[in-house]
This record gives structure tokens, C-alpha cells and sequence, in this order.
């Protein structure tokens, strides 16, 4: 991310003198999708993609941001009747009431930011604008009392009262809490985490974006959120212990099947199913058997596409296409419904693979797909 491109445009447009300047990542997962919100675990590490952003306090109560990427400059205020109408602009709002929620003397400011991680592909542009945000006015504005647990809740929390999409804690826990060379399982139910050094010898990570946006995906991702409610509704009362799908067994599925609709059952049997193969890659991992993770991979592919429905054509494609060339494992990464696929692959079948899929994807869809390498790094912090 290029600091100088930033700092230009935030004196084009704010005026004035510099103020500090923030980032914060986005993110892969290597596995274990929709556990989060379940009180799963999940296994994501931050990348180096992201937004940085530059932030002045002006000594006023007003906001003034500008968008270089949209080239779109937005002014609000700071109480809850203040919000927004611009999508982008909600982001920043959600975070300084959340933080004021929490006690911090959020006051205005003038800021200017922009990003390259890409938009809708799956990999949190939005965690890593709220986890920005979150970082720097809690240390502009709240002594930085906030610890990152708290500003990940923060940003989580924007998206669920501010932007309406009911997430979990994934994406803005791997925007703050990410480590260059790591990956990090994060116990979602218990909040407890371990780094993992990432460094399978002889094989690659590599995303590739269908370039299909996941714009519509809010409510279907809400939708997802509901049936793994209902099932755990049904499933409490002959077990009042289990609070999310984390705590059933896959006996007590079974139990429930003529109580909750066939969609509800799929969408729960897939989610049982991921935390359990999260802690399978783990123990494979430490045993450096990457043949497992891959094939874990695969499996948690097949469910998204299958049980959860949460793929489509062009990832289902992008899917078979790895299986075909050999790819350890690949699937389907993120919320879904587009976005890419991660794939882990042998270093001597990257080149074949690769020239494969985007030629293949480009005969069948008449449109190019986008290649990520994946280099895992540090989470938000600040840069001057
Ligand atoms: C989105 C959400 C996360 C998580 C993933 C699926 O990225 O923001 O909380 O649920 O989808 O694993």
C-alpha cells in the first residue's frame, strides 16, 4: 500500500498538515467457514492487501472523509441520528459510535484512505476499513484503553447495527490480531487463539477470484445465521446445554431431523461437520501432512456447495478445475455466493494449474480471473 499516494490526496482534499497514518489488512481463511457465528473455530491469517487511511482530528464534531477509490467525499456527525446514506461512509460512522459506545471521547476528524484489498472477492475489505478505523481513533481518541478483542467486537458490531449484515467475529479478529508467517485458530465460542507458523514446504497458497461480486449476499448470509438458530432451538429442548451448532453432536441432529425444515438440517449438518475438520487440519498440519489439509479443503468445498449453498457455478468450476490439475485442496473461501477460491498447491504444479484455470475459466465464462498469491502478514498498526 503506498503511503505517499495516500498523504497527497488527504492534503488535495482535507487541506492542512499531515495527520498519522493507519492500516489494517484483509484476510484468508484456510478453513472452517460460517463456525464463527456458530462458536466454532476458525483459521485465518491476514494478507498483505488492505486499506490505508490518513486521520487528523479537526477539533470540531464533524467527520470529513474522502474516498480516493470512489473519489467521494462524505461529512457526518457523530451521534446515532447522524448516519450516513453512503455505503462506504457507514463503515467509518458504525465504528466511531460503536467506539463511543464503549467509552472512548470519539471526537471529528478528517481522514482520507484507500484500499487494494478487492472488493467482494471474499476476503473482508470491510473488517479491514472497520479494523482501521477501530485501531486508530481508539488510539487518537481513547488512549488506545480498548484492547483488540474489544475493537474487533467494535467492528463486528458496525456490521451488525450499521451496514446490516449479522457476521461473526472472523474477519475483524484476523484484521487486528494478524502475524507476518501465521495463521491463527481462533476458538470463537471461547475467544481463545494460537498462532500456527505457515510454511508448507514444496506447496503454495493461491487465491483465485471468480471476479462474481457477492453483493447480494447480506441477507442470504443472514438467512445461513437463522436456520443454524432454529436448529440449535429444536436441538435445547432435550439439551438445554447446547448454546450454538459448536456444542451438538451429529446424534443430535439426528434427533431433531423431523422437527426443523430439510434446508435447516443440510445447513447444519455442513456446519458440524467444518468445526470438526478445522481441528483435523490442525493436527495435520503439525504432522506436515498437507495431502490431509487439501483433501479437507476439498471436503469443506463439497459442503459449502452442496449443504450450505453458499458456491455458484463459476466457484464450483474454478473447483473441479484444481481437482483436475491436482491441487492438494481447494474450495471456496469467505461468506461465498463469488469471490474466490484458495487453493494449496504443489509447487511444481503451480504453473500448469494456474495457465489452466484462467484459460478454462476464460472459454466457459468469456471473462478473466484474478490471481492473488498469498503473502500472510501483520495486522493493523500504525504506520507514521
Ligand atoms: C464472512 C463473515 C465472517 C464469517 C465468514 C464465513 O466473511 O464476515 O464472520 O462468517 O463470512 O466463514
Amino acid at each position: 500500500m503506498d503511503i505517499e499516494h495516500v498523504r497527497t490526496r488527504f492534503i488535495k482534499h482535507l487541506g492542512g498538515e499531515p495527520g498519522s497514518v493507519y492500516a489494517s489488512p484483509g484476510r484468508i481463511n484456510l478453513i472452517g467457514e460460517h463456525t464463527d457465528y456458530n462458536g466454532g473455530f476458525v483459521f485465518p491469517g491476514a494478507v498483505d492487501k488492505g486499506i490505508v487511511a490518513e486521520i487528523r482530528p479537526n477539533g470540531t464534531r464533524t467527520v470529513r472523509c474522502y474516498s480516493i477509490d470512489m473519489k467521494d467525499r462524505i461529512e457526518f456527525g457523530l451521534n446515532e441520528e447522524d448516519k450516513p446514506r453512503t455505503s462506504w461512509a457507514k463503515y467509518i460512522f458504525g465504528v466511531c459510535r460503536e467506539l463511543i459506545k464503549r467509552g472512548v471521547d470519539v471526537q471529528g476528524f478528517d481522514t482520507a484512505f484507500a484500499g487494494d484489498v478487492p472488493l467482494g472477492a471474499g476476503m473482508s475489505s470491510s473488517a479491514a476499513l472497520e479494523s482501521t478505523y477501530a485501531y486508530a481513533l481508539n488510539e487518537l481518541f481513547g488512549e488506545s484503553k480498548i484492547d483488540k478483542f474489544e475493537l474487533a467486537k467494535a467492528g463486528q458490531a458496525t456490521e451488525h447495527n450499521y451496514v446490516g449484515v449479522n457476521c461473526g467475529i472472523m474477519d475483524q479478529f484476523a484484521s487486528l490480531f494478524g502475524k507476518a508467517g501465521s495463521l491463527i485458530r481462533l476458538d470463537c465460542r471461547s475467544l481463545e487463539y494460537k498462532y500456527y507458523p505457515f510454511n508448507p514446504v514444496g506447496y503454495r497458497l493461491v487465491l483465485i477470484d471468480s471476479v462474481v461480486k457477492h453483493e447480494l449476499a447480506s441477507s442470504a448470509y443472514n438467512k445461513r445465521r437463522q436456520s443454524c438458530e432454529t436448529v440449535v432451538a429444536a436441538m435445547q429442548k432435550k439439551h438445554p446445554h447446547v448454546q450454538f451448532l459448536r456444542d451438538a453432536t451429529p446424534e443430535m441432529l439426528t434427533e431433531v431431523k423431523g422437527e426443523v425444515t430439510t434446508e435447516d438440517y443440510m445447513r447444519a449438518e455442513y456446519v458440524i461437520d467444518e468445526i470438526q475438520r478445522v481441528l483435523d487440519v490442525c493436527d495435520a498440519l503439525e504432522a506436515g501432512d498437507y495431502e490431509t489439509v487439501g483433501q479437507k479443503m476439498y471436503e469443506t468445498h463439497y459442503g459449502m456447495s452442496k449443504l450450505y449453498e453458499v458456491s455458484c457455478e463459476e466457484l464450483d468450476f474454478l473447483n473441479d478445475v484444481a481437482k483436475e490439475c491436482g491441487v492438494a485442496g481447494s474450495r471456496v473461501m469467505g461468506g461465498g455466493f463469488g469471490g474466490c477460491t484458495i487453493n494449496l498447491v504443489k509447487d511444481e504444479l503451480y504453473d500448469a494449474f494456474i495457465a489452466k484455470a484462467k484459460e478454462s475459466f476464460r472459454a466457459k465464462f468469456g471473462k478473466n480471473p484474478k490471481v492473488y498469491d498469498v503473502v500472510i502478514s501483520d495486522g493493523a498498526r500504525r504506520l507514521t
